[in-house]
């Protein structure tokens, strides 16, 4: 038994590789941990209908926090087509794990740092150092989706909203409803969490964004108990952006920005805009974290193309390995192991394809890892 139970969720595609380089990274550093490997992924939803079987969310309950590799998600009708052929036409439908897990476990911060390491040749610019905070339980990924939409829906919204005089007449099976909703309490808790980090973190300014000038209602409200937690820390310089300004300010001027704050969905895209201006996806981590539980990954997907290849750079991962790390109190490990791979980055006799060479994802891991023996030895 060790210090930390901590569940390993490989999942899919590069998910795996990635994993296993992290892992060697985190057994050199010496973490007292036992790590528990759980189901999740495409072939549990192929096989049994479920890519995250109860038994892994039973894991779940049961462990200090976990480690997620990622998952291959697809469209409803795609989903259903691989089904083993016991399971097809039974209603099964398909929903992203991890958006599950984020809503089951009420994971509701996503924190996503971007920082550009020393002399990496893919960073857009040296120095930057950005922090995104995306809501993760609500927003348009709620899951509350109408797909033909029923008339009773069509209906009640003919009554009740004069835009919607626009869809009234077309048949349910022409159109589909994505509901985005965004509550006081969802959007107040992430948007002090924000706070509540530049104030720990001695970082000058929070940007809120939004797209409240359009999205009245949502957005509306989400900007509307931003500023009123902004409010609270005097201290600390408050913004707001629209997210389609926010889209080419941070690429011209990243400089002007230090902690952002968005619902899921903004968040989600401004998180993979900053990864690649640090060096793309292969160096995006992130970390899904609860009052009780935190579960780490790369800000990535399971990237199919590159799967088995061992070509995936899995700094990303390693990197959400040290968020894991420093979320546990491990602060000398986490220093430890973002000191290694900096290290690495800045050596630059090593990199993976995405960097502009040839290196494995395994070599990668074992690289990391070689920078830190005194660890080994404590
Ligand atoms: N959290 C998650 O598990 C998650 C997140 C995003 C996408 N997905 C799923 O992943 C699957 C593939 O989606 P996608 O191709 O749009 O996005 P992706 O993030 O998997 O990959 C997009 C591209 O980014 C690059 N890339 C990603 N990770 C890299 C790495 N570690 N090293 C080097 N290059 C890397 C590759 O060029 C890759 O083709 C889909 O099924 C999607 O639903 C899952």
């Amino acid at each position: 038994m060790g210090k930390y139970r901590i569940a390993w969720l490989p999942g899919d595609g590069i998910g795996v590789e990635v994993m296993e380089a992290s892992r060697i990274v985190l057994d050199r550093l010496g973490l007292d941990a036992e790590y528990i490997h759980g189901d999740i992924g495409w072939e549990f939803w192929c096989t049994e209908g479920d890519a995250f079987p109860d038994r892994a969310i039973d894991l779940l309950k049961s462990v200090n926090a976990a480690m997620f590799g990622a998952i291959t998600s697809k469209p409803v009708k795609a989903a259903e087509a691989e089904l083993v052929p016991g399971l097809k036409g039974k209603g099964l439908v398909y929903r992203s794990p991890i958006v599950r897990m984020r809503q089951l476990f009420d994971l509701y911060i996503c924190l996503r740092p971007c920082k550009a390491y020393p002399d990496n040749p893919i960073n857009h610019k040296e120095g930057i150092d950005l922090v995104v905070f995306r809501e993760n339980t609500e927003d348009l990924y709620s899951g509350v989706e109408f797909g033909p939409v029923p008339a009773e829906l069509a209906a009640t919204l003919k009554q009740l909203s004069k835009p919607f005089a626009h869809f009234a007449d077309l048949p349910g099976d022409q159109y589909a409803i994505s509901c985005k909703i965004n509550t006081k309490k969802g959007s107040e808790r992430i948007v002090r969490a924000a706070y509540e980090f530049a104030k720990k973190h001695g970082r000058k300014k929070v940007t809120i964004v939004h797209k409240a000038n359009v999205v009245r209602a949502t957005d509306g409200l989400f900007l509307e108990e931003a500023k009123k937690v902004a409010k609270d820390y005097p201290g600390i310089q408050t913004d707001d952006a629209n997210i389609d300004a926010i889209g080419m300010w941070l690429l011209k001027n990243p400089f002007n920005y230090d902690v952002l704050v968005a619902p899921n969905l903004y968040g989600d895209i401004i998180s993979d805009l900053c990864a690649q201006m640090v060096g793309g996806l292969g160096f995006g981590c992130s970390g899904n974290i609860g009052e009780k539980l935190a579960v780490f990954e790369p800000t990535h997907g399971s990237a199919p193309k590159h799967a088995g290849k061992q070509k995936a750079n899995p700094i990303a991962t390693i990197l959400a390995g040290k968020m894991m790390l420093d979320w546990l109190g491990e602060k000398d490990m986490a220093e430890r192991l973002e000191a290694a791979t900096a290290a690495v980055i800045k050596e630059g006799k090593l990199r993976t394809y995405d960097m502009g060479g040839s290196a494995t994802t395994l070599d990668m891991g074992r690289a990391i890892a070689d920078k830190l023996p005194a660890a080994a030895r404590r």
